[in-house]
């Protein structure tokens, strides 16, 4: 095995790079999670949590992955029978319904090709044609992982309003909360669905539900059995900053830190930051002639971009060159786009010169696994950040005090 010196580069899109000061906030000894120092910690990540998924009401987070906060937002609304209306975007809706199956819900699912987001005519067009109010929630991907390509959750918060349906409306953000512009409140979502290990820059572990009043309405007469899962459960020992079970403790240390970060930058630069970086990328894959696999530019992903392979070459391969050679790596495509697609994830801990040396080490892997491209790709990124940085989109400096307000609010110290 070859040795590497440096940092790994892990640019896949999520688990991301942790950063230090996150690592070492969790690096203490674990604590009483019954005890008077806990109840600090939880009550300041539960209040420091809501401004990044843009919400006032509850958050609940688990010690789980995704995967358990989508099947938590499922079991606490839901009953079994009941219908619900999905959006093929890619392999991350389709395990969301698979999960929402093997609870005994129907789903409504519209096609798609993969290459798009959710349309919000399509889910105008099949809530006007459900007049018996049938359909009990909307579920969407916010941020399809496996494509890159992006569900335009405020437009079809107005196709649902616009079909006068009373449906709720549940978003999976997993890879796109505190990278992208999201507004659980200001969208009309009743059940947010996040992790941790991707904008929120920690390890793997802990997972998130923020939750509306109309979705805790819901929570009250839902039948699908839960225990692990159930809000009110939750909820109740949440008022004093302690859990139902034992949390993970030291990664929300970890969160604590990592919310504090994400305050002190300012949460409109962090989308900025991601904005620019996507741009980047999207000029380097341009100038090697190849092709992003989101095809509607308002769709493009902030948190990830999935780069398709020329014909009769394998993604894999050029991966494996790449992990081997510059000890970086990428994200696989998933299931139909298995060794079709790699991904680069732009997400989380990131700046400008790790991108360069991202899109650097792609370049070498495309000219060392001999696959057809253009030179000159890493170059135009780099043109593009300059411009970003002096053009008319420069990112605005972060908001002074934004950190200190936030200490002064007492939300951390
Ligand atoms: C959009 C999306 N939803 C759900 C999941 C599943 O989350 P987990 O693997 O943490 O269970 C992922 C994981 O990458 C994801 O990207």
């Amino acid at each position: 095995m070859t040795i590497h010196t440096g940092r790994h580069f892990l640019q896949i899109p999520g688990p991301t790079n942790v950063p230090d000061r996150v690592l070492r906030a969790m690096d203490r000894p674990v604590i009483d999670h019954r005890g008077p120092e806990f109840a600090v910690l939880g009550c300041e990540v539960l209040d420091a949590l809501r401004p990044v998924f843009g919400t006032k009401g509850p958050v609940v987070v688990y010690p789980a992955s995704g995967s358990g906060a989508w099947e938590a937002a499922i079991v606490n609304t839901l009953s079994p029978g009941d219908r619900v209306l999905m959006f093929e975007t890619g392999q991350f809706s389709n395990l969301w319904r698979d999960v929402a199956q093997r609870h005994g819900i129907q789903v409504d699912y519209v096609p798609g090709n993969w290459r798009r987001g959710a349309q919000p005519a399509d889910a105008e067009q099949r809530l006007s044609e459900d007049q018996g109010h049938a359909i009990k929630a909307v579920m969407v991907v916010h941020n399809e992982t496996s494509t890159g390509a992006v569900s335009r959750i405020a437009e079809i918060r107005r196709a649902m309003d616009k079909a006068k349906h009373p449906a709720l409306l549940m978003v999976d953000t997993i890879s796109s909360l505190a990278s992208m512009d999201y507004q659980h409140d200001g969208w009309g979502v009743d059940v947010t669905v996040a992790g941790s290990q991707k904008g929120l820059m920690l390890p793997p572990g802990l997972s998130f539900n923020a939750i509306s009043e109309k979705a805790l309405a819901a929570s009250k007469t839902a039948k699908l059995t839960r225990y692990y899962w159930d809000w009110q459960e939750m909820l109740k020992p949440n008022r004093t900053g302690f859990f139902p079970y034992t949390p993970a403790t030291n990664l929300l240390w970890g969160l604590r830190e990592a919310l504090l970060m994400l305050h002190e930058e300012g949460l409109q630069n962090v989308f900025q930051r991601h904005d620019r970086h996507a741009e980047a990328t999207r000029a380097a894959v341009r100038a090697w002639g190849l092709e992003v696999l989101c095809e509607e530019p308002k769709e493009y992903s902030s948190s990830l971009t999935a780069v398709m392979m020329p014909q009769g070459h394998s993604a894999d391969h050029l991966r494996e060159v790449i992990l081997e050679n510059f000890d970086m790596s990428l994200g696989t495509g998933l299931a139909k786009l298995a060794d079709k697609v790699f991904r680069i994830g732009h997400l989380g801990h990131f700046n400008d010169l790790m991108l360069a040396g991202t899109l650097s080490g792609v370049e070498m892997g495309l000219t060392l696994a001999g696959v057809p491209h253009k030179t000159g790709g890493a170059a135009a990124a780099l043109e593009s950040l300059v411009k970003a940085h002096h053009g008319p989109a420069a990112p605005v400096s972060a908001k002074p005090g934004t950190a200190k307000k936030a200490v002064a609010e007492g939300v951390l110290s």
